[in-house]
C-alpha cells in the first residue's frame, strides 16, 4: 500500500516482538494506519494490546527491552523509520517527533530541576545558549499552563502535582517544536477534570504548532470527552464527532498469546467505521 501524500506518518503491517531466550511475545501484529498533517489521531485498545509497543516502535525507544521490529514499515514523510540507522533516528527523536511517555513520574529525572530538563532538549536540538534556553523554558511552561513559570523552573518533579508534571512532560516534548507528538496515555494517572484540561491543551497546541498528534488511550471515554473538539478540528463543517470520521481513530484489539515459538497470538487492527 502506498502512503497518502497528505500523511505525516504511515504505518503498514507493523510487527514488533519482545524476545528473551526461549520466549517471544508478539506485542504488535500487523498494525497499519495513517496520520494526517496537523491531525489529532486516536489509537485505542484494551490494556496489553500493544499501544505502547506501537508508539515505541515508531522511534525505536524500547528502554533496554529486548524488542525488535520484525516486519512492516513506518513511513515518516515517506522515509522508513524502521530501516533508518540509529544515528539519523536519534536526530529525529525529540526534535521532529516528540513523545510523552505513559508514566510521568518515571519519565522525569527526579534529581534534576524542571528547568534543566526542559532546557536540555532546547540546547541539544535547537542549539540555544544557556540564557535563551532558560527564557524559552519559561515560555514553554507558561504555554502548557503552569502558573508562575519563572519560579517553578527551579523546582524538582516531586514538587509538582500529577497534572502539573504531565504539563511539564508536554513542555519537554514541545521544546523542539515537533511536527508529530506521540502522547501515550497522557491522562491516565489524572483525575477527570485534569484529564479534560490536558486533552484540551493538546488540541490547542496541535493548532498553535500545526502539529500532528498520536493520542493513545485504552479509554474510549477519553476520546468521547473531546468528541466535539475532534469533530471541530477534523470536520469543521459537520460537527458530528470523531466516530463519524473513520480516518482518525484506530482500534487495536485481541490478546497477545505466547508459546515460545512465535506467532500464535493475534492482534488485529482496524480503522473505526461509523457504527462500531
Ligand atoms: N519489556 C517487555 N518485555 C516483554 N514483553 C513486553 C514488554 N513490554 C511489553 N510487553 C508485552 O507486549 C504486549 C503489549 O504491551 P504494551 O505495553 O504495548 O500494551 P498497551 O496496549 O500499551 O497496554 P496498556 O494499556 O496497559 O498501557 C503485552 O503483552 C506486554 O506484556
Ligand atoms: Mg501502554
Amino acid at each position: 500500500m502506498i502512503a497518502p501524500a497528505s500523511s505525516i506518518l504511515s504505518i503498514r503491517d507493523l510487527v514488533t516482538v519482545f524476545e528473551t531466550p526461549g520466549r517471544r511475545v508478539v506485542a504488535v501484529d500487523g498494525v497499519s494506519f495513517d496520520i494526517g498533517r496537523a491531525q489529532m489521531f486516536g489509537l485505542v485498545g484494551e490494556s496489553g494490546c500493544g499501544k505502547t509497543a506501537t508508539c515505541r516502535s515508531i522511534l525505536r525507544l524500547f528502554s533496554g527491552a529486548p524488542a525488535r521490529i520484525l516486519a512492516g514499515s513506518i513511513l515518516y514523510d515517506g522515509i522508513d523509520l524502521a530501516q533508518m540507522d540509529e544515528h539519523r533516528l536519534s536526530d529525529i527523536r525529540g526534535a521532529e517527533i516528540g513523545m510523552i511517555f505513559q508514566d510521568p513520574m518515571t519519565s522525569l529525572n527526579p534529581t534534576m530541576r524542571i528547568g534543566t530538563q526542559i532546557a536540555e532538549g532546547l540546547r541539544r536540538h535547537r542549539g540555544l545558549g544557556r540564557r535563551q534556553a532558560h527564557r524559552t523554558a519559561i515560555d514553554l511552561l507558561g504555554t502548557v499552563g503552569v502558573p508562575r513559570p519563572a519560579t517553578r523552573l527551579d523546582d524538582y518533579p516531586h514538587q509538582f502535582s500529577g497534572g502539573m508534571r504531565q504539563r511539564v512532560l508536554i513542555a519537554i516534548a514541545l521544546a523542539c517544536r515537533p511536527r508529530l507528538l506521540i502522547a501515550d496515555e497522557p491522562t491516565t494517572a489524572l483525575d477527570v477534570t485534569i484529564q479534560d484540561q490536558i486533552l484540551k491543551l493538546l488540541l490547542r497546541l496541535k493548532d498553535e504548532f500545526s502539529m500532528s498528534v498520536l493520542l493513545v488511550t485504552h479509554d474510549l471515554g477519553v476520546l468521547d470527552g473531546v468528541d466535539n473538539s475532534f469533530a471541530e478540528l477534523e470536520r469543521p463543517a459537520s460537527g458530528t464527532g470523531i466516530f463519524a470520521n473513520p480516518t482518525n481513530v484506530f482500534f487495536i484489539s485481541g490478546a497477545v498469546v505466547n508459546n515460545g515459538t512465535g506467532f500464535d497470538g493475534q492482534i488485529s487492527g482496524e480503522l473505526c467505521t461509523s457504527g462500531n
